[in-house]
Parts: C-alpha cells; sequence; structure tokens
C-alpha cells in the first residue's frame, strides 16, 4: 500500500486525479469506480478541468458507483445518481448508457437478483481498472461497515447511527435519511485492478491510521485494502496526523 501525504485536500485530489487521467489516457476505454461524498469533490472538479483544458476524454469509459440509498430514486436530489450527474457526469463527455448508479429504487423482493446483476454489468465491462474510495469516520468503504464481511458483493446494509449522523447534511431537515442502502462488498471493490482511497480532515485520522498500520480486520473495512496489490491512500495533514 502507498500512502500518499499532502498538506490539503486540494493537493492530494491533484495528485489522484493525475493518477486518474494516466489511466485513461493509457486505456481510453478504462472502467472507473466511483464514490460520492465530499471526499472525492476536489478530485472530481480537478477531472472536470482536465477535460476542458487539458481533453481528457470521458468518451469511451464506463463507470460504476459504490452505492445507492434505497428508497430513493435517481432524480431525488439526495440520491448519489444526482450527486455523481451535479458534481461530475454533466461536465464531462461520459456516455450515458456507460453509466452505472445502483438504483434505490428496486423492489425489494428483487433485490438479491439485482445486485446479482450490477456485479455481472461489472465483468461484462471487464472489471473495474481504478477504484475510487472515501473513508468513513468509522472505517467504513463503500457502506461496507464495520463487520462487513471481507469477501461480501454487492447487497443491501443497514447504516451504522454514525453514518446516518454523518449524511444527514445531504438530507433537508423534514427528509429523513434512509437507513437502508445498496453497496459494492469489500469483495467486489478488492477485485478493482487499483485502488485510490481519499481521507481528508482530522474526523478521518483514526480510520485513516487503523486502515493504513491496524491489524487487517471486518471492523475497519478499509483496512481490507492491505489486502490489494496496488492500493494508494490519499490524505490531507490532519487525517495523516494518527499515522506512526
Ligand atoms: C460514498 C461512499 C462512502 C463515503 C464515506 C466518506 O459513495 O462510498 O464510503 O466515501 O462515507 O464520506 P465523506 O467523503 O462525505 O466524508
Amino acid at each position: 500500500m502507498e500512502v500518499i501525504i499532502q498538506p490539503d485536500a486540494q493537493a492530494a485530489s491533484a495528485l489522484a486525479a493525475q493518477r486518474i487521467a494516466t489511466v485513461i489516457r493509457q486505456k481510453p476505454s478504462a472502467t472507473l469506480g466511483l464514490a460520492t461524498g465530499s471526499s472525492p469533490l476536489a478530485l472530481y472538479a480537478e477531472l472536470i478541468r482536465m477535460h476542458r483544458e487539458e481533453d481528457l476524454d470521458f468518451q469511451h469509459v464506463t463507470t460504476f458507483n459504490l452505492d445507492e440509498y434505497l428508497g430513493l430514486s435517481p432524480s431525488h436530489p439526495s440520491s448519489y445518481n444526482a450527486f455523481m450527474w451535479e458534481n461530475l457526469f454533466r461536465h464531462i463527455n461520459v456516455n450515458p448508457a456507460r453509466v452505472f448508479v445502483p438504483s434505490g429504487k428496486v423492489d425489494y423482493c428483487d433485490l438479491g437478483k439485482y445486485c446479482a446483476r450490477y456485479e455481472e454489468e461489472i465483468r461484462k465491462a471487464g472489471g473495474i481498472d481504478l477504484q475510487v474510495l472515501g473513508i468513513g469516520g468509522n472505517g467504513h468503504i463503500g457502506f461496507n461497515e464495520p463487520g462487513s464481511s471481507l469477501a461480501s458483493r454487492t447487497r443491501i446494509k443497514t447504516l451504522a447511527p454514525q453514518t446516518v449522523e454523518d449524511n444527514r447534511r445531504y438530507f433537508d431537515a423534514h427528509h429523513a435519511v434512509p437507513l437502508h442502502v445498496i453497496t459494492m462488498g469489500i469483495g467486489t471493490i478488492l477485485e478493482a485492478g487499483e485502488l485510490c482511497l481519499l481521507g481528508f480532515g482530522e474526523k478521518k485520522a483514526q480510520a485513516a491510521a487503523a486502515a493504513v498500520e491496524g491489524p487487517l480486520s471486518a471492523f475497519v473495512p478499509a483496512s481490507a485494502l492491505q489486502l490489494h496489490r496496488k492500493a494508494s491512500v490519499y490524505l490531507d495533514e490532519p487525517a495523516a496526523a494518527h499515522l506512526k
């Protein structure tokens, strides 16, 4: 595992964006795994800048998002689908037919089949070349909360109370944060050719140290990156504060 520490999120995100641009330039039909939340915002802004100013071409790129809230339609303003269109997709030349975000509107009875199909789409696309990840304050990746199996696949998960609190900021006061999500599993994530984890701010310091330097444990899902042969962890100085 490579740990890259920069003074701030901006600088760390610029390096991560350069890595993604290299992957796309080497393989224009690359498949990217993407995350939502605050961590990848500066990364997405830099990819948009590279698209506008440096001809970074997303035309043949395929994307798969990690997760979505169950119960939210793709057009719901707090859905991860809406987040991705707002913060990345509508600013680049990605082909909408090659954009995959799990649907939050799957009938409960069809969930198992739906999740298996999502995995099948990833396989059909040739697998994920590079997966972007954020780290939760409790060490989660995707919405694989502490205790998730390290071999888990795309499935329904219940959010931990802390995650519900952390994500309340994306919902207006009258709308409850959904408690259930669809998320790629840790096993799914580990199959990507390359992992790129972003962790910024002192709130991530404990989780980042546990993931990078602690024992491999299902109680720190991000520690699964220790199993991967090509994982990079991009931290700002506050998030790196607990590293030895
Ligand atoms: C979101 C996701 C989550 C977030 C994590 C950190 O798609 O997979 O694991 O990356 O909760 O969220 P932020 O970046 O908002 O601190």
